[in-house]
């Protein structure tokens, strides 16, 4: 067993050794076209730390063409100079900004507005109307990209009134929308937030975005499949014994738990970013890479999974909430304590699934994914386990036998791919142990990835939905996570179980993973 396993091994980092300056991508080319990004939610959480972060590494990436200015629309009362001033401390304090430069801010500036609008109010758009043609007149470009980063329940006032205003009509320029997760809260409402968008936009107008597709080591994901001979043989159900996808968080509901408490682990992270790297690890290899050709196979493997009965969901679910704990040598309060956590809640901040993949290349291989908040350690990662080999050659007793291989995409931190294989020990004896092939993206290529939020708006603005959820992949995500959802309300449910904050989650997991012989890698180093 290796060491990520609990048990004593010697690991051996394989390091790569190839010249960084030869491997540094080429910047990216220019945008030409000029837009305006209207932000709607301007003064909210995801435009502060994200979105207005994201726009100023893109400006300064971009800064000869100075093509495009930014439109927030907020429901807070401020001039255009207060908005400066509040996103100007925003990006200093983003953790995603290379650095911040007061020159590069300046330029930046230039391109900020804000006009103050409830989407609820009549007439609200009309005015957004008028102030675009008002930006137009001061040299902004007409392409207009609409960026929803407001509640759910806010969309649909915010679609129509575009359509009503005459803004979703590509007629002097091209009219796109980006709509943030969660997309619906159920298979339910993701249909009519569909029809919604569809009564007023284009299915090639439409970008639903998951930010974790926005991110290299995701995007790696399909390089290191269809990019290379070696691996996609054995990638299948005769070569595979199970995967794991883990997104585990040391962060709580960091002041969110107004949308926490109606959303839990679940929706939050399950419904999108997990069964996005679900589908990219199973899908078959596209005929192109294109929105359309990539999109089509994600939706074949959500296909293929069965949605769950109630008594599938009690054995191949856990759902748990935090407690008290230490997380990186801080105390920190259990979740029913933190501040607008209602008492009697029973929203999981640690969810763990398995998922069955009926198709030709992974019946009776299980998928399994957890995420979770508060957890030991702060670790993305996708883990393909390969089955035994059939002979035990070198091993004298079981305990001696030869771990088998595991292909680790790790997502984040510490980007890179980890092939664990079996090697002889130095010495006269036959002794073997597990050593690691270990490739870093930041020791190979030396240089900062773009934020997947940048990555994703750069894309928004070539027209390339390549990164997006197409509308029918969305409600193939809630229909398999709404059974569940339902199935945890039910009266006689298997109970929330609880984990002490900085562990490795609930044993209830840990035995889930067992009746089959499986144990999940360990989260703390
Ligand atoms: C968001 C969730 O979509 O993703 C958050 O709403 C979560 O709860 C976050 O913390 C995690 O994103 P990342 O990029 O930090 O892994």
């Amino acid at each position: 067993m290796n060491e990520e396993h609990g048990t004593a091994s010697t690991e051996t980092a394989a390091k790569t050794t190839t010249a960084t300056a030869t491997l540094a991508a080429p910047p990216p080319a220019p945008l030409t076209e000029a837009c305006v990004v209207v932000i709607f939610g301007a003064s909210g959480d995801l435009a502060r730390r994200k979105l207005v972060p994201a726009l100023y590494n893109l400006a300064g990436v971009d800064a000869a063409q100075g093509n495009f200015k930014i439109l927030g629309v907020g429901r807070t009362e401020m001039s255009d100079e207060e908005f400066k001033k509040q996103m100007h401390d925003a990006v200093a304090e983003a953790k995603d900004t290379e650095g911040f430069a007061e020159e590069q801010w300046r330029e930046f500036a230039a391109r900020l507005n804000y006009m103050v609008g409830d989407p609820n109010d009549d007439g609200v758009h009309e005015e957004l109307a008028a102030r675009l043609d008002e930006l137009k007149r001061e040299g902004a470009g007409t392409n207009y990209l609409f960026y929803l980063s407001t509640p759910p329940s806010v969309a649909p006032s915010i679609i129509k009134g575009l359509g009503a205003a005459g803004l979703a009509s590509e007629a002097k320029g091209w009219r796109r929308i980006i709509i943030e997760k969660p997309f619906g809260r159920d298979l339910q409402s993701a249909r009519e937030l569909n029809s919604t968008v569809a009564e007023v936009f284009k299915e090639h107008q439409v970008y639903r975005i998951d930010h974790y597709l926005g991110k290299e080591t995701v995007q790696n994901i399909l390089v290191f499949r269809f990019g290379n001979t070696l691996f996609e043989p054995v990638w299948n159900r005769n070569y595979v014994d199970f995967v794991e996808i883990t997104a585990a968080e040391t962060v709580g509901v960091e002041g969110r738990a107004a949308y926490y408490e109606e959303a839990g682990a679940l929706r939050d992270m399950v419904a999108n970013h997990l069964l996005q790297l679900l589908t990219l690890t199973a899908m078959e290899p596209p005929v192109a890479y294109d929105a359309e050709s990539v999109r089509e196979e994600k939706v074949q493997v959500l296909r293929s999974i069965r949605s769950m009965t109630p008594d599938q969901v009690a054995e191949r679910s856990v759902r748990a909430r935090y407690d008290a704990g230490t997380v990186d040598g801080q105390t920190v309060p259990a979740y029913a304590a933190e501040p607008g956590v209602k008492r009697d809640s029973q929203i999981e901040t640690y969810a763990a699934v398995e998922f069955r993949i009926e198709n030709w290349r992974w019946a009776g291989v299980p998928f399994y994914v957890r995420t979770g908040k508060r957890l030991a350690r702060r670790m993305t990662e996708v883990a393909v386990h390969f089955k035994r080999t059939p002979q035990a050659l070198f091993a004298r007793t079981p305990k001696d036998e030869i771990e088998p291989n595991v292909v680790v995409l790790r997502i984040q931190p510490d980007e890179g791919i980890g092939v664990h294989v079996g090697a002889k020990l130095p010495g006269m004896e036959m002794k073997t142990s597990v050593v690691k092939m270990d490739f870093r993206y930041e020791s190979t290529f030396g240089v900062r990835s773009p934020a997947a939020y940048e990555t994703l708006l750069r894309d928004v603005m070539e027209g390339d939905a390549t990164l997006f959820t197409r509308a029918d992949e969305t409600e193939a995500e809630w229909r398999l996570i709404t059974p569940i959802e339902e199935a945890w309300a039910r009266e006689g449910a298997p109970p929330l179980s609880v984990y002490a904050a900085g562990g490795e989650g609930p044993e209830a997991a840990d035995q889930m993973l067992a009746r089959r012989g499986n144990s999940w890698r360990k989260i703390a180093r």
